[in-house]
């Protein structure tokens, strides 16, 4: 493998030359290629596919690595829009990723082969994605100075931002969100940090499933993405993207398609098939069946269930209130304009006004396909629907493109 600190050293000379902080307000669709995003990611360029390169081809396929499934997304641009090619998602084993991180190597390998197979896809570049304890995305404020000294301040004293003794075994990336609000001199700053071996790890599973590793991103930053292709925002609208996943619960705040808080708690949806389990008995999976199908009684007793549910949901609906609580106090009475809830955790009943109420901002559930076609005779309004939430990482990391950085 090729050495990623250098190509990150290299990738992170163009990022500061082009500030995120005051981007133009989209209309419409934006190009592929002015994502927000490009500038932080964890980068794998030595796993380009040159042919791929040469004949002028960047597009990706999107596998976001969930702890409960694997979801495959392609889309191509079509007409000066996006359309969903091709979405498949395969069960993975409880265990396989726990907090984020490979366990299981040889069962992810052979799940993320069976979603290949299964997809049809004949595309290898793929896009994918950390989250929870495998990556660490701070906020921090430095003085004004050029894009090489950062990164080797940020090296050097790593330490003071990041939870890490020495930055040696991990890869990080850097993106500029601006002046400081209080002191012109200084920057905020974003760094994403993750060690090298969690990240070889990922890169590792998809090479032995005989695909190759062309970008590495964030799960928040994905979100990010899906974000800015699907909604319209004006400079000063704040957003509140929620992703409840099975054992993780991401939460990024966006300004103006640009992300300016992220923060990863690992508890997700898993906590209320616990509490089903706890409550009515049986096995993990028999509570998780029962979690989505509902009890097989009277409309009463399902009506019951539906609200012990969101009761089940408390400690997630309570952390998610804490984070926002927090960046209200951080970040200045700012305006939030929406709520939008991600992830399987979505289709908790009564989800939406439940967190509506409790943060006083409109929630409602995320639709990452409002701007990306789909086959209509395939699929129906339903059917996306049902998929949108789980789908929303997987969307974001398909609408990635080689040297979009
Ligand atoms: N219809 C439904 N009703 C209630 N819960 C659901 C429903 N569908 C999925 N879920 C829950 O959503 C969770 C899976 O969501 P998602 O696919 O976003 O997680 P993941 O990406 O695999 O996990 P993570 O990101 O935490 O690693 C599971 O806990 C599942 O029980
Ligand atoms: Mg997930």
């Amino acid at each position: 493998m090729a050495n990623i600190k250098d190509l990150f050293s290299k990738m992170s000379k163009t990022a500061g030359s082009d500030p995120v902080s005051t981007p133009e307000p989209k209309k419409g669709l934006p190009s592929a290629f002015d994502s927000i995003l490009k500038k932080i990611d964890l980068n794998f360029f030595a796993h380009l596919d040159l042919k791929e390169l040469i004949s002028g081809k960047k597009q990706v396929v999107g596998l976001d690595i969930g702890s409960s499934s694997l979801k495959l997304m392609e889309i191509i641009e079509s007409g000066g829009g996006f359309f969903m090619n091709r979405f498949i998602q395969v069960p993975l084993e409880r265990g396989v990723i726990v907090d984020g991180a490979i366990v299981e190597l040889g069962k992810l390998v052979d799940a993320l082969k069976v979603l290949f197979k299964n997809s049809g896809c004949q595309r290898k570049g793929i896009v994918t994605s950390l989250s929870g304890h495998s990556v660490i995305v701070k906020k921090a404020t430095f003085p004004n100075m050029e894009d090489q000294e950062l990164r080797d301040m940020i090296h050097d004293e790593a330490g003071k931002y990041l939870p890490f003794d020495s930055m040696d075994d991990v890869n990080f990336d850097f993106q500029i969100l601006g002046q400081n609000e209080y002191n012109p001199n200084h920057l905020d700053v974003i760094i994403v940090a993750a060690k090298k071996e969690n990240i070889e790890t990922y890169v590792e599973a998809i090479e032995m499933a005989g695909l190759s590793a062309v970008i590495l991103d964030v799960d928040s930053f994905a979100l990010e993405t899906m974000y800015e292709k699907n909604y319209d925002y004006d400079e000063k609208d704040i957003a509140v993207i929620v992703n409840i996943g099975a054992s993780i619960t991401n939460i990024n705040v966006v300004k103006n398609a640009t992300s300016i808080f992220t923060r990863d708690f690992t508890v997700g949806s898993n906590s209320i098939t616990e509490a089903i389990q706890s409550q009515y008995g049986g096995s993990f999976d028999d509570a998780e069946h029962m979690k989505i199908e509902g009890p097989q009684e009277d409309s009463m007793a399902r009506r019951d269930f539906q609200s012990a549910l969101l009761s089940f949901a408390d400690p997630i609906l309570s952390e998610i209130e804490r984070s926002v609580d927090y960046f209200r106090s951080t970040y200045g009475d700012e305006d939030i304009r929406q709520v939008l809830i991600a992830g399987g955790g979505a289709f908790i009943p009564g989800i939406a006004p439940d967190l509506s109420q409790r943060l006083n901002i409109p929630a409602e559930i995320i639709q990452p396909f409002r701007k990306i076609g789909y086959n209509k005779k395939i699929m129906t309004q339903e059917d996306i629907e049902r998929i949108g939430p789980v789908a929303a990482v997987a969307v974001g990391l398909a609408l990635r493109r080689i040297g979009d950085k």
